[in-house]
């Protein structure tokens, strides 16, 4: 009897061991390398010296649903949408903040990834630069930063190439030059500002290919009008969309949307052995916003910052203002960003979604699997 229940245990051991490699083995690319903004930024803008507290998030409450409730520098109440993607990717942990990595490990951390999305951040240089955020790191700095890696990593290691084309490339950008066009005036030619960040994502995009990666996930601005922060600037009724929201925003981002598809499919033409998913978050907010509370989403509150105060709680968060107790009833945990609930579910999406509705035209699942 007794032996029977060691052997059984050690069965039950054996087991759990296999299964533990298995899901060691289940990681399905081998590294991935993180670019854009706050929504995907997990820590290195607390780096950066002359980042105002606006640019940062390293104080409660973020972080408040984290592991050991700990702000990290994620802009949420718990994982962001590049954590919880990596998750979906069967890594064991989200690629650390490029600045928080000394020399020697940058080296190293090329084989598994990197993050180098800086909160404030955009797909031009001014942004973020500006007299909000002060220093940021921009896409240009990003990229820059990522192309000398994998050169000092490719005069180490041979087969380097290999390993690049057959990781994630994943970023998520864009919605802060929106922000600020608006907010500052930078312009009136709407078409000629908007293919002006189309041109600079498609020369990142080639920088990016000709280090020797392949494969993209690139996620589109989404419906940012609806973050809390813009719908309380809105004054005049007419200025509302549908949702409520900041209509010029929504505008900006829905015409976007399809100019990013076009350039996305003209790079993969020119660019051998290109292969992308693109995401369409305004989809995705869209399809939130008609079904708040299927059992798919469970949001009650759409408008209104979880940790926040005043009017759509669009203060700004800190650990002076309150809180809600169900997080995962909120689609924003502050003023511009989702809750760990909200991102989530894109997440899942970008993944694994097989409706053909938002992701285009391939999920992440189908792209590292190519
Ligand atoms: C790290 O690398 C950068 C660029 O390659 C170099 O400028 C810097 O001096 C290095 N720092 C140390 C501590 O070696
Ligand atoms: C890379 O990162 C450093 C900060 O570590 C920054 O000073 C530098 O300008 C960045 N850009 C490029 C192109 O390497
Ligand atoms: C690099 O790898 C290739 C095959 O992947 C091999 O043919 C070549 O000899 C290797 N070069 C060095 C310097 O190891
Ligand atoms: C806006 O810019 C585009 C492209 O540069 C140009 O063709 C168009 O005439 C401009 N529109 C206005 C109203 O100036
Ligand atoms: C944006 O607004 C303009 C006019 O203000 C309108 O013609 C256009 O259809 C709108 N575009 C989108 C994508 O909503
Ligand atoms: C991958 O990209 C190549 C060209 O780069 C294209 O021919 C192929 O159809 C793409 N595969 C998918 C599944 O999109
Ligand atoms: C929504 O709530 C239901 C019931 O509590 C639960 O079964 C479901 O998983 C939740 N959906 C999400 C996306 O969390
Ligand atoms: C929070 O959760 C409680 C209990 O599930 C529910 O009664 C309440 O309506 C929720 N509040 C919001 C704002 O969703
Ligand atoms: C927290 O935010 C509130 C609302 O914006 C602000 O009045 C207060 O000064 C902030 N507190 C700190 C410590 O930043
Ligand atoms: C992905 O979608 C397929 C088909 O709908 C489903 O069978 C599978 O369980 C999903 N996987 C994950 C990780 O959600």
């Amino acid at each position: 009897m007794a032996v029977h229940v060691r052997a059984s245990l050690l069965a039950a051991l054996c087991l759990l061991l296999e299964l533990a490699l298995l899901g060691a083995a289940e990681q399905l690319v081998p590294a991935m390398f993180v670019f854009g903004d706050s929504t995907v930024d997990v820590g290195n803008n607390n780096f950066i010296e002359k980042c105002q507290i606006e640019c940062q998030a390293y104080y409660p409450h973020f972080g408040v649903d984290y592991l050991d409730h700990a702000p990290t520098g994620r802009f949420s109440n718990g994982y962001n949408l590049a954590d919880q993607l990596a998750q979906q990717l069967g890594f064991a942990e989200s690629p650390p903040p490029y600045l928080s990595l000394s020399n020697t490990s940058l080296i190293s951390r090329m084989s598994t990834g990197i993050n180098f999305a800086s909160g404030g951040s955009g797909l031009l240089y001014r942004t973020g630069n500006g007299p909000v955020c002060t220093q940021v790191l921009s896409m240009t700095e990003q990229v820059g930063n990522f192309t000398n890696l994998a050169q000092s990593w490719a005069s180490t290691n041979n087969g380097s190439a290999d390993l690049l084309s057959k990781s994630l490339i994943f970023i998520s950008t864009g919605s802060n030059d929106l922000f600020e066009y608006i907010d500052l005036r930078l312009g009136s030619n709407d078409t000629e500002f908007l293919h002006g960040l189309v041109a600079s994502y498609a020369a990142y995009l080639k920088d990016l290919y000709r280090a020797g990666a392949k494969k993209f996930c690139v996620v589109s601005p989404s419906l940012v009008g609806c973050c809390p922060s813009q719908r309380a600037t809105v004054g005049d009724p007419k200025d509302r969309d549908k949702y409520g929201c900041l209509a010029v925003l929504n505008n900006l981002s829905s015409q976007l949307y399809p100019m990013f598809a076009t350039m996305l499919q003209d790079l993969s033409l020119e660019l051998p052995g290109m292969n992308y998913s693109f995401v369409d978050t305004i989809k995705l907010v869209d399809s939130v916003l008609e079904n708040p509370s299927t059992p798919s989403y469970n949001f009650t509150v759409l408008d209104t910052a979880c940790c926040g105060e005043g009017p759509f709680g669009a203060s700004g968060c800190n650990f002076s203002v309150p809180l809600c107790p169900n997080r995962s009833n909120y689609l924003f945990w502050d003023e511009y960003h989702p809750t760990d609930a909200a991102s989530g579910i894109a997440a899942n999406m970008i993944f694994n979604d097989t409706s053909g509705l938002f992701v285009h035209p391939i999920n992440v699942r189908q792209l590292v699997e190519l």
